[in-house]
């Protein structure tokens, strides 16, 4: 599934503050935990379906590295895809495509496993920040892999072609470090145990759909995750369902609270945004929910209504999500009030602000992992460029808020993680095209 990187960009009409928004969108899979899905088929002997796969190009992008190995996987409907068991795969990443993914890294884990052997580029990823992969290093490192790195490309072998299972401790949490030492573990010799491990709800998902075809994962959800390795997997009758994004959920419920006046979020799974509900309650925001729904009505009519709280930090989950700092950052410019975001995970990732400031927002950088949004200020459209794909969506909030035209170029990066979105958009009332240059 190679898709074109076409020269698009958006074209939006903002509301100029009027929240005239209304209807329901239904959140679709999560990037973040299908992509893993899809790398942890290379530890299974039979086929597997995947169910609920968001239509994004991160998606295409994986299916294509995965096919480069020589798997075999193919849409059977919208949002579901059968990857069948291939004998014979390479252990080769492809550089062209993994550079284009940061969580090609991911596959790494898996195919050492497997085959005993692994070579793969640094992966690519965001201008978020330096994006290291040392944790991955060490850690194979750990379960005996031998590292060569000849014209930037790792190459891995496992002695006697097997991994030996080890004790990790991860010196800082990581969500793929995390992932992917637990697909290691599962065909690695003896017991891996992981520790400080990533707490994100992907993870124990992941783990439950591994168990449920014969690994042997204890703890995944918690910071100490125990592997017992052994044969190849089976699905059997197991079909994975993706689990739906709260990171879009989130986006959508930021963008809900700016500048809609009733809507509804579905097939959305709030337990995993106890963090960004708790900070939109203290703000003013009211809403309902039920299993799988949240429900905005009685909105204030003025965004200066919403009180911004002093502070907020990015942290590892449960704490505030990282990928949701920048969205919740255009929901500061509006409340009231002066807001402290420390986005204390990755060292690039508040490069966007500028943009928003000469959209007319007032934020202060204190260093690069600090700013002060001091809020209530109106924003005009303007010509912009999406960063990367968190970013690119909070641009896309602030142009549907903005008094006036915004183009948001880039939209590849948008496109990476949320499907059709300007369709779900124009379906909720914004004046938003996609034209290509
Ligand atoms: C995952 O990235 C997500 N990506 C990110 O979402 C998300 O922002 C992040 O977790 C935090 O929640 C995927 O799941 C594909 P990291 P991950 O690189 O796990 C340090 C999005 O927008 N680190 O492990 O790859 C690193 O510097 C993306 O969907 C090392 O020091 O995050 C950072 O401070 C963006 N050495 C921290 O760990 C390493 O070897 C986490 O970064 C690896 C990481």
């Amino acid at each position: 599934m190679i898709m074109l990187n076409k020269k698009e960009f958006f074209v939006i009409n903002g509301l100029a503050n009027k929240k005239t928004l209304k209807g329901s969108v239904r959140i679709n899979g999560a990037k973040n935990a299908v992509l893993k899905a899809l790398a942890s088929t290379i530890l299974f002997r039979d086929d597997i379906t995947l169910k609920n796969v968001p239509d994004i190009e991160d998606v295409g992008r994986m299916i294509d590295l995965l096919s480069s190995l020589g798997c075999n996987i193919s849409k059977k409907k919208t949002g579901v895809f059968v990857c069948k068991y291939c004998k014979k795969i390479s252990h080769i990443l492809n550089p062209e495509i993994s550079s284009k993914l940061r969580a090609s890294i991911v596959v790494a884990g898996p195919l050492l496993a497997r085959l005993g052997k692994v070579s793969f580029p640094h992966p690519g990823g965001c201008v978020i920040g330096e994006r290291p992969i040392d944790l991955f290093i060490d850690g194979f490192k750990k379960m005996g892999a031998k590292v060569q790195l000849k014209r930037s490309m790792y190459t891995l072998t496992a002695q006697n072609g097997k991994l030996k299972g080890a004790d990790i401790f991860f010196r800082t949490q990581s969500v793929t470090g995390t992932e992917t030492f637990m697909m290691a573990g599962v065909l690695a010799e003896g017991k891996t145990i992981i520790k400080n491990a990533a707490l994100e709800p992907e993870i124990k998902h992941l783990a439950d759909f591994l168990n449920l075809c014969g690994a042997k994962i204890k703890g995944a959800g918690t910071s100490t995750i125990e592997i017992t390795g052994g044969k190849l997997l089976t699905s059997g009758n197991n079909k994975y369902t993706t689990p739906p994004d709260r990171i879009e959920a989130g986006s959508f419920i930021i963008l809900g609270a700016l500048a809609a006046s009733d809507i509804k979020i579905t097939n959305c799974d709030t337990s995993g945004l106890e963090s960004l509900l708790e900070i939109l309650k203290a703000s003013g925001l009211s809403f309902k929910t039920t299993k799988s729904t949240l429900h905005i009505f009685n909105n204030k009519k003025d965004n200066s209504n919403f009180k911004n709280i002093d502070r907020i930090k990015t942290h590892e989950y449960p704490g505030f999500p990282t990928d949701l700092q920048a969205p919740m950052v255009i929901f500061l410019t509006q409340a009231s009030g002066e807001c402290l975001m420390f986005e204390t995970i990755f060292e690039g990732r508040l490069n966007y602000t500028e943009e928003l400031v000469r959209m007319g927002a007032d934020i202060k950088e204190m260093d690069p992992h600090r700013i002060i949004v001091s809020g209530h200020k109106s924003l005009r459209g303007k010509e912009l460029a999406s960063p990367d794909l968190r970013a690119g969506l909070a641009y896309v909030i602030a142009a549907i808020i903005a008094d006036g035209r915004s183009i948001i170029h880039n939209i590849y990066n948008i496109d990476r993680g949320y499907q059709h979105i300007e369709k779900r958009l124009r379906d909720l009332g914004v004046d938003i095209k996609r034209v290509s240059e």
